[in-house]
Protein backbone atom coordinates (compact mmCIF):
# COMPACT_ATOMS: atom_id res chain seq x y z
CA UNK A 1 0.00 0.00 0.00
CA UNK A 2 0.84 3.44 -0.24
CA UNK A 3 1.90 5.47 2.56
CA UNK A 4 4.11 8.39 3.81
CA UNK A 5 6.63 8.35 6.54
CA UNK A 6 8.56 11.30 7.87
CA UNK A 7 11.86 9.67 8.08
CA UNK A 8 13.86 9.30 11.53
CA UNK A 9 15.35 12.72 12.73
CA UNK A 10 13.45 14.83 9.88
CA UNK A 11 14.12 18.60 10.82
CA UNK A 12 12.32 19.80 7.60
CA UNK A 13 9.93 19.03 4.78
CA UNK A 14 12.11 16.85 3.03
CA UNK A 15 11.76 14.15 5.64
CA UNK A 16 8.45 13.53 4.56
CA UNK A 17 8.06 10.99 2.00
CA UNK A 18 5.92 8.47 -0.19
CA UNK A 19 6.62 4.96 0.57
CA UNK A 20 5.45 1.37 -0.08
CA UNK A 21 4.49 -0.59 2.96
CA UNK A 22 2.88 -4.08 3.21
CA UNK A 23 -0.63 -3.40 4.17
CA UNK A 24 -1.93 -4.59 7.46
CA UNK A 25 -4.16 -7.27 8.82
CA UNK A 26 -6.34 -6.56 11.29
CA UNK A 27 -5.78 -8.57 14.18
CA UNK A 28 -8.63 -10.09 17.18
CA UNK A 29 -10.19 -6.77 18.25
CA UNK A 30 -9.14 -4.65 15.40
CA UNK A 31 -10.48 -2.68 12.36
CA UNK A 32 -9.05 -2.16 9.13
CA UNK A 33 -10.42 0.67 7.86
CA UNK A 34 -9.35 1.58 4.03
CA UNK A 35 -8.75 5.72 4.78
CA UNK A 36 -10.29 8.27 2.70
CA UNK A 37 -9.04 11.73 3.83
CA UNK A 38 -7.02 13.08 6.40
CA UNK A 39 -6.62 16.35 7.67
CA UNK A 40 -3.63 18.50 9.34
CA UNK A 41 -3.01 19.92 12.70
CA UNK A 42 -0.54 22.45 13.72
CA UNK A 43 1.26 20.22 15.27
CA UNK A 44 1.63 17.96 12.30
CA UNK A 45 4.30 20.63 10.67
CA UNK A 46 6.33 20.51 14.12
CA UNK A 47 6.82 16.82 13.80
CA UNK A 48 9.00 17.03 10.37
CA UNK A 49 10.66 19.96 11.88
CA UNK A 50 11.99 18.04 14.55
CA UNK A 51 10.18 20.84 16.75
CA UNK A 52 7.05 18.45 18.44
CA UNK A 53 7.87 17.29 21.95
CA UNK A 54 11.32 15.79 22.38
CA UNK A 55 13.04 17.17 18.95
CA UNK A 56 13.50 14.61 15.85
CA UNK A 57 11.45 11.64 15.35
CA UNK A 58 13.86 8.69 16.38
CA UNK A 59 12.26 6.36 14.06
CA UNK A 60 10.12 6.39 10.88
CA UNK A 61 6.56 7.34 11.40
CA UNK A 62 3.42 8.00 9.68
CA UNK A 63 2.37 11.39 10.01
CA UNK A 64 -1.27 12.87 10.95
CA UNK A 65 -3.67 12.46 13.31
CA UNK A 66 -7.41 12.87 11.92
CA UNK A 67 -8.51 10.63 9.05
CA UNK A 68 -11.49 8.80 8.08
CA UNK A 69 -12.44 6.04 6.44
CA UNK A 70 -14.26 2.71 5.90
CA UNK A 71 -14.11 -0.42 7.57
CA UNK A 72 -12.95 -3.48 5.08
CA UNK A 73 -12.20 -5.83 7.23
CA UNK A 74 -12.82 -6.91 10.94
CA UNK A 75 -10.72 -9.33 13.29
CA UNK A 76 -12.12 -12.11 15.43
CA UNK A 77 -14.18 -10.39 18.44
CA UNK A 78 -14.84 -7.10 17.10
CA UNK A 79 -18.53 -6.10 18.16
CA UNK A 80 -18.47 -2.39 17.63
CA UNK A 81 -17.90 -2.63 13.88
CA UNK A 82 -19.26 -4.00 10.75
CA UNK A 83 -17.73 -4.18 7.49
CA UNK A 84 -18.97 -0.90 5.34
CA UNK A 85 -18.91 1.41 8.71
CA UNK A 86 -17.95 4.62 8.22
CA UNK A 87 -15.49 5.52 11.10
CA UNK A 88 -12.73 7.85 12.38
CA UNK A 89 -9.63 6.90 14.91
CA UNK A 90 -9.46 8.77 18.05
CA UNK A 91 -6.51 11.13 18.41
CA UNK A 92 -5.42 8.81 21.44
CA UNK A 93 -5.13 5.59 22.04
CA UNK A 94 -6.18 3.68 24.44
CA UNK A 95 -8.29 6.52 26.03
CA UNK A 96 -11.88 5.73 26.50
CA UNK A 97 -13.22 8.09 28.88
CA UNK A 98 -12.48 9.19 32.28
CA UNK A 99 -9.37 11.90 32.72
CA UNK A 100 -6.52 11.78 31.19
CA UNK A 101 -4.02 9.84 33.58
CA UNK A 102 -0.10 8.92 33.34
CA UNK A 103 -0.91 5.92 31.37
CA UNK A 104 0.09 4.57 28.17
CA UNK A 105 -1.99 6.96 25.84
CA UNK A 106 -0.17 7.52 22.90
CA UNK A 107 -1.15 9.78 20.16
CA UNK A 108 -1.46 9.16 16.49
CA UNK A 109 1.07 10.67 14.02
CA UNK A 110 3.51 11.28 17.17
CA UNK A 111 4.70 9.35 18.98
CA UNK A 112 2.98 5.76 17.30
CA UNK A 113 2.03 6.37 13.50
CA UNK A 114 -0.46 7.95 11.83
CA UNK A 115 -3.09 7.77 9.32
CA UNK A 116 -1.67 8.96 6.04
CA UNK A 117 -1.73 5.43 4.46
CA UNK A 118 -4.39 3.68 1.99
CA UNK A 119 -5.45 1.19 5.23
CA UNK A 120 -4.59 1.71 8.78
CA UNK A 121 -5.29 -1.04 11.36
CA UNK A 122 -7.52 0.21 14.66
CA UNK A 123 -7.97 -1.44 18.07
CA UNK A 124 -11.71 -1.47 17.95
CA UNK A 125 -11.55 0.59 21.14
CA UNK A 126 -9.57 3.40 19.44
CA UNK A 127 -11.98 4.49 16.87
CA UNK A 128 -15.56 6.19 16.21
CA UNK A 129 -18.70 6.63 13.90
CA UNK A 130 -18.29 9.36 11.52
CA UNK A 131 -21.40 11.83 12.02
CA UNK A 132 -23.77 10.39 9.13
CA UNK A 133 -24.03 13.90 8.35
CA UNK A 134 -20.50 14.48 7.20
CA UNK A 135 -18.49 13.15 3.90
CA UNK A 136 -15.36 11.46 4.99
CA UNK A 137 -13.27 14.76 4.06
CA UNK A 138 -15.30 16.49 6.74
CA UNK A 139 -14.92 14.00 9.06
CA UNK A 140 -11.55 13.73 8.62
CA UNK A 141 -11.18 17.08 10.04
CA UNK A 142 -12.68 15.81 13.68
CA UNK A 143 -10.22 13.86 15.86
CA UNK A 144 -7.93 16.29 17.21
CA UNK A 145 -9.61 19.98 16.09
CA UNK A 146 -12.75 18.77 16.78
CA UNK A 147 -12.70 17.03 19.94
CA UNK A 148 -10.36 19.64 21.55
CA UNK A 149 -13.13 22.42 20.29
CA UNK A 150 -15.65 20.17 21.95
CA UNK A 151 -14.07 19.82 25.28
CA UNK A 152 -12.85 23.62 25.40
CA UNK A 153 -16.51 24.35 25.26
CA UNK A 154 -18.71 21.12 26.29
CA UNK A 155 -16.39 19.89 29.30
CA UNK A 156 -13.76 21.45 30.65
CA UNK A 157 -15.19 23.52 33.70
CA UNK A 158 -18.98 24.77 32.98
CA UNK A 159 -20.17 23.77 29.98
CA UNK A 160 -21.21 27.18 27.23
CA UNK A 161 -24.83 27.49 27.64
CA UNK A 162 -27.37 29.57 25.68
CA UNK A 163 -26.70 33.20 25.38
CA UNK A 164 -23.11 33.14 26.95
CA UNK A 165 -20.08 34.74 24.53
CA UNK A 166 -17.36 32.74 23.41
CA UNK A 167 -14.05 34.07 22.11
CA UNK A 168 -12.13 32.09 19.43
CA UNK A 169 -8.73 33.39 18.87
CA UNK A 170 -8.22 33.50 15.11
CA UNK A 171 -9.70 31.32 12.07
CA UNK A 172 -7.73 28.16 12.07
CA UNK A 173 -9.11 25.14 12.61
CA UNK A 174 -9.67 24.54 16.13
CA UNK A 175 -11.17 28.17 16.51
CA UNK A 176 -14.00 27.33 13.52
CA UNK A 177 -14.76 24.10 15.04
CA UNK A 178 -15.14 25.76 18.46
CA UNK A 179 -17.61 28.84 16.20
CA UNK A 180 -19.41 26.64 14.89
CA UNK A 181 -20.28 23.83 17.99
CA UNK A 182 -20.30 27.34 20.60
CA UNK A 183 -23.37 28.53 18.03
CA UNK A 184 -24.85 25.61 18.04
CA UNK A 185 -25.09 25.52 21.65
CA UNK A 186 -26.72 29.24 21.54
CA UNK A 187 -23.82 31.13 22.38
CA UNK A 188 -22.60 34.58 20.89
CA UNK A 189 -19.25 33.94 19.13
CA UNK A 190 -16.35 36.83 18.91
CA UNK A 191 -13.97 35.53 16.69
CA UNK A 192 -10.18 37.53 16.27
CA UNK A 193 -8.53 37.30 13.16
CA UNK A 194 -4.96 39.28 11.43
CA UNK A 195 -7.43 39.49 7.93
CA UNK A 196 -10.86 41.44 7.96
CA UNK A 197 -11.56 38.93 4.71
CA UNK A 198 -11.51 35.84 7.09
CA UNK A 199 -13.49 37.91 9.68
CA UNK A 200 -16.50 38.44 7.18
CA UNK A 201 -16.10 34.79 6.41
CA UNK A 202 -16.43 34.14 9.88
CA UNK A 203 -19.16 36.65 9.82
CA UNK A 204 -21.18 34.28 7.62
CA UNK A 205 -20.64 31.51 10.23
CA UNK A 206 -22.43 33.02 12.78
CA UNK A 207 -19.87 35.41 14.37
CA UNK A 208 -21.43 38.44 15.53
CA UNK A 209 -17.93 40.31 16.97
CA UNK A 210 -15.38 40.57 14.78
CA UNK A 211 -11.74 41.66 15.55
CA UNK A 212 -8.66 42.33 13.53
CA UNK A 213 -5.94 41.73 16.43
CA UNK A 214 -3.28 43.79 14.32
CA UNK A 215 -5.46 46.51 14.01
CA UNK A 216 -6.46 45.86 17.67
CA UNK A 217 -3.19 44.95 19.50
CA UNK A 218 -5.56 45.33 22.61
CA UNK A 219 -7.84 43.54 21.63
CA UNK A 220 -9.58 42.93 24.93
CA UNK A 221 -10.63 46.34 24.99
CA UNK A 222 -12.76 45.17 21.78
CA UNK A 223 -14.10 42.19 23.41
CA UNK A 224 -15.21 44.91 26.40
CA UNK A 225 -17.04 47.31 23.59
CA UNK A 226 -18.85 44.55 21.85
CA UNK A 227 -20.34 42.86 24.49
CA UNK A 228 -21.37 45.98 26.67
CA UNK A 229 -18.18 45.59 29.46
CA UNK A 230 -19.33 42.03 30.35
CA UNK A 231 -16.47 40.21 28.70
CA UNK A 232 -15.97 36.47 27.29
CA UNK A 233 -17.84 33.32 29.28
CA UNK A 234 -15.22 30.86 27.29
CA UNK A 235 -11.86 31.90 25.73
CA UNK A 236 -10.69 29.00 23.14
CA UNK A 237 -7.36 30.32 23.83
CA UNK A 238 -5.15 28.81 21.21
CA UNK A 239 -2.51 31.49 20.88
CA UNK A 240 -0.65 30.31 24.50
CA UNK A 241 1.82 33.27 26.11
CA UNK A 242 1.64 36.15 23.61
CA UNK A 243 -2.23 36.37 23.85
CA UNK A 244 -3.42 35.38 27.38
CA UNK A 245 -2.86 38.49 28.80
CA UNK A 246 -5.60 39.82 26.51
CA UNK A 247 -7.54 36.50 26.67
CA UNK A 248 -7.36 37.16 30.57
CA UNK A 249 -8.16 40.76 29.95
CA UNK A 250 -11.21 39.93 27.50
CA UNK A 251 -12.90 37.29 30.68
CA UNK A 252 -16.40 37.75 32.12
CA UNK A 253 -16.82 37.30 35.70
CA UNK A 254 -16.75 33.52 36.49
CA UNK A 255 -15.65 32.53 32.89
CA UNK A 256 -13.24 30.26 32.05
CA UNK A 257 -10.00 30.27 29.88
CA UNK A 258 -9.80 26.80 27.64
CA UNK A 259 -5.74 26.79 27.29
CA UNK A 260 -5.32 24.66 23.83
CA UNK A 261 -2.09 26.30 22.00
CA UNK A 262 1.05 27.97 21.03
CA UNK A 263 0.28 29.81 18.28
CA UNK A 264 1.55 32.62 19.57
CA UNK A 265 4.98 31.37 20.84
CA UNK A 266 6.18 30.88 24.79
CA UNK A 267 6.94 34.65 25.52
CA UNK A 268 4.43 36.74 26.87
CA UNK A 269 2.98 38.49 30.05
CA UNK A 270 1.33 35.34 31.93
CA UNK A 271 0.54 36.96 35.08
CA UNK A 272 -2.80 35.33 36.13
CA UNK A 273 -3.70 37.83 38.51
CA UNK A 274 -6.73 39.26 36.28
CA UNK A 275 -8.28 35.42 36.76
CA UNK A 276 -8.30 36.31 40.13
CA UNK A 277 -9.76 39.55 40.20
CA UNK A 278 -12.65 37.66 37.79
CA UNK A 279 -12.93 34.97 39.92
CA UNK A 280 -12.48 32.96 36.36
CA UNK A 281 -10.70 29.56 36.16
CA UNK A 282 -8.19 28.10 33.69
CA UNK A 283 -8.28 24.88 31.98
CA UNK A 284 -5.76 22.63 30.35
CA UNK A 285 -6.96 21.25 27.29
CA UNK A 286 -4.85 18.06 25.62
CA UNK A 287 -7.80 16.93 22.90
CA UNK A 288 -9.56 14.34 24.61
CA UNK A 289 -11.14 10.87 24.62
CA UNK A 290 -13.13 9.13 22.75
CA UNK A 291 -16.54 9.84 24.55
CA UNK A 292 -15.99 12.99 23.83
CA UNK A 293 -16.02 12.33 20.53
CA UNK A 294 -18.71 10.47 20.23
CA UNK A 295 -20.87 13.24 22.31
CA UNK A 296 -19.34 15.54 19.86
CA UNK A 297 -20.46 13.12 17.14
CA UNK A 298 -24.17 13.35 17.97
CA UNK A 299 -24.29 17.47 18.26
CA UNK A 300 -22.90 17.32 14.85
CA UNK A 301 -25.81 15.26 13.54
CA UNK A 302 -28.43 17.00 15.33
CA UNK A 303 -27.16 20.28 14.11
CA UNK A 304 -26.28 19.66 10.99
CA UNK A 305 -22.61 20.96 11.26
CA UNK A 306 -20.33 21.08 8.35
CA UNK A 307 -16.75 21.70 9.28
CA UNK A 308 -14.96 24.23 7.41
CA UNK A 309 -12.55 22.51 4.59
CA UNK A 310 -10.30 25.90 3.05
CA UNK A 311 -8.37 23.55 0.85
CA UNK A 312 -8.29 19.44 -0.18
CA UNK A 313 -4.99 18.50 -1.52
CA UNK A 314 -4.49 14.76 -3.11
CA UNK A 315 -2.63 12.14 -1.84
CA UNK A 316 0.42 13.17 -4.12
CA UNK A 317 0.23 17.05 -3.41
CA UNK A 318 0.69 15.66 0.59
CA UNK A 319 3.97 18.17 0.55
CA UNK A 320 1.97 20.64 -0.72
CA UNK A 321 -0.77 20.53 1.98
CA UNK A 322 2.06 20.63 4.50
CA UNK A 323 3.30 24.21 3.38
CA UNK A 324 -0.02 25.71 3.18
CA UNK A 325 -0.50 24.90 6.83
CA UNK A 326 2.96 26.61 7.61
CA UNK A 327 2.01 29.71 5.68
CA UNK A 328 -1.24 30.36 8.28
CA UNK A 329 -3.23 31.38 5.12
CA UNK A 330 -6.27 29.49 5.76
CA UNK A 331 -9.35 29.25 7.00
CA UNK A 332 -10.22 26.32 8.65
CA UNK A 333 -9.05 22.68 7.91
CA UNK A 334 -6.66 21.70 5.31
CA UNK A 335 -7.19 18.05 3.82
CA UNK A 336 -5.37 15.29 2.22
CA UNK A 337 -7.47 13.03 -0.03
CA UNK A 338 -6.60 9.31 -0.15
CA UNK A 339 -6.97 6.37 -2.36
N1 LIG B 1 -3.93 21.21 23.41
C1 LIG B 1 -4.49 20.52 22.45
O1 LIG B 1 -5.09 19.48 22.67
C2 LIG B 1 -4.46 21.06 21.06
C3 LIG B 1 -5.26 20.49 20.06
C4 LIG B 1 -5.28 21.08 18.79
C5 LIG B 1 -4.48 22.17 18.55
N2 LIG B 1 -3.69 22.65 19.53
C6 LIG B 1 -2.89 23.84 19.35
O2 LIG B 1 -3.81 24.90 19.12
C7 LIG B 1 -3.26 25.81 18.20
C8 LIG B 1 -4.20 25.94 17.02
O3 LIG B 1 -4.17 24.74 16.29
P1 LIG B 1 -4.85 24.68 14.86
O4 LIG B 1 -4.56 23.33 14.31
O5 LIG B 1 -6.23 25.19 14.93
O6 LIG B 1 -3.92 25.75 14.12
P2 LIG B 1 -4.06 26.42 12.70
O7 LIG B 1 -5.22 25.88 11.95
O8 LIG B 1 -2.72 26.35 12.07
O9 LIG B 1 -4.39 27.94 13.09
C9 LIG B 1 -3.78 28.96 12.38
C10 LIG B 1 -4.48 30.28 12.62
O10 LIG B 1 -4.30 30.72 13.95
C11 LIG B 1 -4.34 32.13 13.96
N3 LIG B 1 -3.22 32.70 14.73
C12 LIG B 1 -1.90 32.56 14.52
N4 LIG B 1 -1.24 33.30 15.40
C13 LIG B 1 -2.15 33.94 16.16
C14 LIG B 1 -2.09 34.86 17.22
N5 LIG B 1 -0.93 35.31 17.69
N6 LIG B 1 -3.25 35.30 17.77
C15 LIG B 1 -4.43 34.84 17.31
N7 LIG B 1 -4.56 33.98 16.30
C16 LIG B 1 -3.43 33.53 15.75
C17 LIG B 1 -4.27 32.62 12.54
O11 LIG B 1 -5.60 33.03 12.19
P3 LIG B 1 -5.83 34.38 11.35
O12 LIG B 1 -5.15 34.13 10.02
O13 LIG B 1 -7.30 34.49 11.27
O14 LIG B 1 -5.17 35.49 12.10
C18 LIG B 1 -3.87 31.37 11.77
O15 LIG B 1 -4.37 31.33 10.48
C19 LIG B 1 -1.87 25.31 17.87
O16 LIG B 1 -0.92 25.90 18.73
C20 LIG B 1 -1.96 23.83 18.16
O17 LIG B 1 -0.72 23.25 18.46
C21 LIG B 1 -3.66 22.11 20.76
Amino acid sequence: MKAYVIKAGSTSFDGLVQVEKPKPVAGPGEILVEMRAASLNFRDILVPLGRYFGGPIPADLIPLSDGAGEVVAIGAGVTRFKIGDRVCGTFFRNYVDGLPAAVDRPALGSPVDGVLAEFVVFNQQDAVLAPANLTFIEAATLPCAGVTAWHALMVAGRPVRPGDTVLVLGTGGVSLQALQLAKAAGARVLVTSSDDKKLERARALGASGLINYKSHPDWHTEVMRLTNGHGADCVVEVGGAGTLKNSMLSLAYAGKIAMIGVLSGFVGDTNPHTVMLKGGNMHGIFVGNRAMFENMNKAIEVNDIHPIVDQIFTFSQTAAAFQHLQGQSHFGKIVVTIG
